[in-house]
């Protein structure tokens, strides 16, 4: 019975946290989106748009293209367009994206996602091996953004030796720079905004356009070249995985590392890596990284039995489709429809998936192993405030 209890208090432990990283960032609009969610799962909101809570409703129009755009007047596609080029596959839709995506179907293959992410894991494991010898801590939301900067290295293409070579946490704050620049409820940039993410693309571009002309197959712009895309194009998907890889991942990892500590799963987990994967794929729905996708009604149609009118702006509410479902627990299996929504469904499906998996990978398996050895706890966080995107502004591991 004191088990039961103790493992049912965990528990509320980790879900308390992750309402608080919820709350951090959208203090109002969070648990308003969750009230209305509850209330039905397609909702015309007078002023705002028709917003659409149920998995299998969100799904649907995700893959109706013919339907909802991405790249309408209200939907987040188009709003980099004066940042990044027209050809940054999120401001991209029908015929035009559909070919760009099958020219890239090849481009993570399991050989070119560990060139990319390796190296910069041997830096993230130097640093968290470092941090618990000298001062027996580590701040995990820094040593994440410093592996999301090594890897926006790799996809820049930037030689380890290249003088003046911007380090790696120098390279996140860059790309953190360029993304953060969107806020709820705006639907355009600023003159001033546009200004500031192009010159942040400036600096991004002097190494991605020399190993472009260079044509390295071995450098990711030289991949993309040799995958038929025109210079222009290798700039505006490295721009688009600079400002989309990077804010998603530096939420997630950490909330994953809070839930599985908090719920007392890592002694289980660091003896036994094979339901590794089911605590992962649960911490993402748990969390959802990116809580809110917006669409563009271009004909008139109807959402589960609600009638659309062209026009309308629609919120896929992701948060509660996934949320709704359940509290934190990897034994149970994902509904259907609800599988892998995080990442998206249909064309605009994240790219970036087998990056982002490898990137998760990499460190949960680091610590872990680090956990065997000497376990560490929770000893110190920070929930971020006013961000789009929810998440740790610190999250302080220490040995016990
Ligand atoms: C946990 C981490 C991540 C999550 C939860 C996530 C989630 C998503 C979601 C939901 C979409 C679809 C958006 C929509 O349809 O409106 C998306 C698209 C995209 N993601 Fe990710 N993402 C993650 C990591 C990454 C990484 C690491 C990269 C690349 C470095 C990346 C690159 C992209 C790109 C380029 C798109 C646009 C694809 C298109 O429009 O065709 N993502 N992501």
């Amino acid at each position: 019975m004191t088990a039961v209890l103790a493992v049912g208090s965990r528990q509320n432990t980790a879900e308390r946290w992750e309402r608080r990283v919820h709350l951090g960032a959208h203090p109002v609009l969070y648990p308003v989106i969750r009230g209305l969610g509850g209330l039905r799962p397609v909702l015309r909101l007078p002023g705002v748009g028709v917003l659409v809570s149920e998995a299998g409703l969100v799904r649907e129009v995700l893959m109706n293209q013919e339907l909802f755009v991405k790249n309408g007047p209200s939907g987040s596609g188009a709003l980099w367009t004066p940042v990044v080029g027209r050809k940054a596959l999120v401001n991209m839709d029908g015929e035009e994206h559909r070919l760009l995506r099958r020219r890239l179907g090849d481009l993570f293959t399991p050989r070119s996602v560990e060139g990319i992410v390796e190296p910069a894991a041997v830096v993230l494991k130097n640093r968290v091996h470092a941090g618990f010898e000298a001062h027996g801590r580590v701040d995990l939301v820094d040593c994440v953004k410093e592996l999301a900067g090594g890897v926006i290295s790799r996809l820049l293409g930037v030689p380890e030796d290249a003088p003046g070579r911007l380090a790696d946490r120098e390279l996140f704050d860059l790309g953190s720079s360029i993304s953060s620049l969107v806020r709820l409820g705006r639907p355009t940039l600023t003159e001033r905004q546009v200004a500031k993410g192009k010159s942040a693309v400036a600096i991004l571009a002097g190494p991605v356009r020399t190993a472009y002309r260079e044509s390295d197959p071995d450098t990711f712009p030289g991949r993309l070249r040799e995958l038929g895309m025109s210079e222009d194009e290798a700039m505006g998907i490295i721009s688009a995985f600079v400002m989309v890889g990077t804010e998603t991942l530096v939420s997630f990892v950490p909330r994953l590392v809070a839930l599985l500590a908090d719920s007392g799963r890592l002694s289980e987990l660091a003896g036994d890596r094979s339901a590794v994967p089911a605590a992962v794929n649960e911490a993402l729905r748990f969390t959802v990284p990116s809580p809110m996708m917006l669409r563009d009604a271009v004909a008139d149609g109807a959402i589960g039995g609600t009638k659309v009118r062209a026009g309308d702006r629609i919120l896929l509410s992701t948060i509660h489709a996934a949320k709704s479902l359940g509290g934190f627990d990897p034994s149970q299996a994902t509904p259907q429809q609800a599988r892998q929504l995080w990442f998206g469904a249909g064309p605009h499906f994240c790219i970036g998936m087998p990056l982002a998996m490898a990137e998760i990978n990499t460190t949960l398996d680091l610590l872990l192993d680090l956990y065997a050895q000497r376990p560490w706890h929770i000893a110190g966080r920070h929930v971020s405030r006013g961000v789009l995107i929810p998440g740790y502004r610190k999250l302080e591991l220490a040995n016990a």
